[in-house]
């Protein structure tokens, strides 16, 4: 597995400004080389302001026509529910970027979260073909507990090595407990993987993924192909350097 790329940064702000042009940047690439890329997105809170940096400053960045989205989780709610990540993505990226309707890949939530879960890893098989299940760019956010995705501590979810996507559960403090999220084999086949981790509340889980070797939180078995990135600000980065 390639070793991680830290990045610290003063503030949030600085955190998103340097998220958009990598994000923008690696897309380009993928579109140049592959003639089209594909991008999965996080939920929770940290990317709001990359997301809403993209869809106005990075506007005509790139040939987003070219760009593909797929989750990399999603709480298993309407798609129209204030918790849902689709929602989220639609309102601070999506509705403002002229990508195709077609070429967006919402996971679904109608049927039962293990249906919509096998229903999700097929898409992603006919997207990829015969090709690599390799994404261009993973986005990740990580939990105050070191998860990522959906992948919380102490799941079955994290031992597995065969399927793409899984039907699992978050913790009883957590608003929307039935999830559905991509796992380690197609996460970790990526070409680029960026984390936003942005807040003092991270600071212990960063600590625990860089400094604490008795601690394995999910974040730390995280890989990627080409580039595993960590643009984490100094509230987040503490005492890890
Ligand atoms: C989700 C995300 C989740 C998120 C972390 C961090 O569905 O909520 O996929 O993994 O990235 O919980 O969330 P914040 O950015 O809100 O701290």
């Amino acid at each position: 597995m390639i070793p991680p790329e830290v990045f610290t940064f003063a503030s949030p702000v600085h955190l998103a400004r340097a998220a958009a042009e990598t994000v923008t940047e690696t897309l380009r690439t993928a579109v140049a080389e592959r003639g089209r890329a594909s991008f999965v997105l996080t939920g929770g809170s940290t990317p709001k302001a990359l997301y809403q940096r993209l869809a106005t400053h990075y506007h005509d960045a790139l040939d987003w026509q070219r760009v593909h989205i797929f989750w990399g989780d999603e709480r298993y709610v309407p798609p129209d529910d204030d918790d849902s990540n689709t929602r989220f993505a639609h309102e601070t990226l999506l509705d403002d970027l002229p990508i195709p309707d077609t070429q967006i890949y919402p996971i679904p939530t109608s049927d039962t979260p293990e249906a919509d879960a096998r229903a999700y890893e097929q898409m992603l098989r006919d997207y990829f073909g015969d090709g690599p299940p390799a994404f261009d760019l993973v986005l990740l956010g990580m939990g105050g507990d070191g998860h990522i995705a959906s992948l919380f501590p102490e799941r079955d979810a994290l031992n597995e090595t065969e399927r793409w996507v899984v039907a699992t559960d978050a913790p009883p403090t957590s608003p929307v407990r039935e999830r559905i999220s991509l796992t380690f084999p197609i996460l970790n086949a990526a070409r680029t993987v960026l984390f936003l981790v942005s807040g003092e509340s991270k600071a212990d889980a960063v600590h625990s993924v860089f400094r604490d070797p008795d601690r394995s939180p999910p974040a730390e078995r995280v890989g990627a192909q080409e580039r595993l990135l960590w643009f984490v600000d100094e509230a987040a980065y503490g005492d890890s350097g």
